[in-house]
Order: C-alpha cells, then structure tokens, then sequence
C-alpha cells in the first residue's frame, strides 16, 4: 500500500508571517516546508532576465515551456532551479517583487506549478505557503490556517527586511485576480499575527493544528 502524506496548508497575504511560521512548524513537527511563492517568483525572474515583458502571457508561456524547472528538497526545505541554476536571494529582487502578481496571474502558469507542488506530497509530508494551498492545491487538507496582519505591520517588516515591496498593490493584485484568488479557504482557521511576536504567532499556529486534529 502506498504511503499517505499529511499536508498543512498556510496561506496569507504578503509579509504576514506565513513563512516564518511554515518553517518553525516544519522544524517542530518534521515536515518539508515548501515554499510556493518561490516558485511564481523564479518563473518571474527567469522572464525578466530574458528581457520579456510579463504582461505579454503568450510570450511568458512561450518562455516557461523553454524553462527546465526544478523543484527539490535541502534540509528540510524546497528549492527551486530553472535551467540548473539554483534560484536564492535574486528571487527577492525588486523587479520580481513588483511584477510576480502579474505572472501569477495567468492560468497556465498556476496549472503547471500547482502540478509542481502537488507532487511534493507524493514524497513528503509538507506544510506549504502561498495563496491558494488550502483552496486550490490541497483544497482536502484538514490542516488549513490563514495567517493575517494589519497593512501597516507587513509593509513595516518589509522595510525591516530591507526589501522594496509594494504589499497592498501585490496584495490587491493577489486578491482581485480571477485564477485562484488569495482567499480565506473553507475550514481554515484565521491568525492575526499584528500584534504578536513570532513566538506567539507560531504557538498560535500549534494550537490552530492541534484543533483541526493535528496528532504528532
Ligand atoms: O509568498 P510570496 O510573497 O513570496 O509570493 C510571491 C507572489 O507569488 C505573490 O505576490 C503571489 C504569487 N503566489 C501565488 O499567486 N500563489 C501562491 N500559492 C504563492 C504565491
């Protein structure tokens, strides 16, 4: 009989905690943590260093079907590659910062990663960040929390972080686009993380799975 996996699913908006928390509860409760934005991310930066424009779909979609993508696993954590190069701190880029809605907008390119992150539990217990894990990729997970945080607060760690990032426009991107939408999945449980530590928003976060019917 073939193994069955556990997947927790955390979805969020940008900056709010989700993926600090994924990797404190992959660490404590010894799953991969995987990483979806980075995905959309090396999509977006590989197109931008072939100088397309990423409002022009036919031409991302002609360059990713170019693109040798892969997804793996180092210490416990994803990793992404596209055309062997071994993707880290570029993705954080400003220029992919500011045009990764727009290519993750575009349904064929979801289809693909999606397929990507789907196959990730056919090997691994996983916890897995994005937008759209507890609605669209694991959508059969009882494991689903939302992470929140007040405006201010994201575009505060933000500039912490040293980052340029416009969180309400990537935000109002995420949220208002027709292919999966950042939305508060059906049987998620919702964590505001404004006015807690990190501590606090991963203890929070335990407590959340051990009610959805997390058992070690
Ligand atoms: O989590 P992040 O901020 O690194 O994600 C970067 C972008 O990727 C985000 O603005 C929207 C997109 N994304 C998505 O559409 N679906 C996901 N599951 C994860 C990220």
């Amino acid at each position: 009989m073939s193994q069955i996996y556990r997947a927790v699913a955390i979805d969020g908006p940008a900056a709010s905690g989700k993926s600090t928390v994924a990797k404190r509860l992959a660490e404590s409760l010894g799953l991969v943590m995987v990483n979806s934005g980075a995905m959309y991310r090396a999509v977006t930066w590989q197109v931008l260093q072939e100088g397309i424009d990423p409002e022009n779909r036919a031409a991302v979609l002609e360059a990713m079907s170019r693109m040798r993508i892969d997804c793996g696993v180092k210490n416990n954590l994803s990793t992404i590659a596209i055309n062997d190069r071994l993707l880290t701190i570029e993705i954080r880029s400003a220029g992919v910062n500011e045009h990764v809605s727009k290519v993750a907008s575009i349904p064929e390119v979801r289809e693909s990663l999606v397929a990507m992150q789907r196959d990730y539990l056919g090997e691994y217990d996983v916890v897995m960040e994005g937008r759209d894990i507890g609605s669209v990729v694991f959508p059969d997970t009882p494991f689903k929390l939302y992470i929140s945080a007040s405006e201010e607060v994201r575009a505060a760690r933000r500039a912490k972080e040293g980052e340029s990032d416009e969180v309400a426009k990537r935000d109002a991107q995420d949220s208002n686009r027709k292919a999966s939408p950042l939305k508060v999945a059906d049987g998620s449980i919702v964590i505001d993380s404004s006015d807690l530590t990190i501590d606090g928003t991963v203890e929070a976060a335990r407590e959340a799975l051990i009610k959805l019917g997390w058992k070690d």
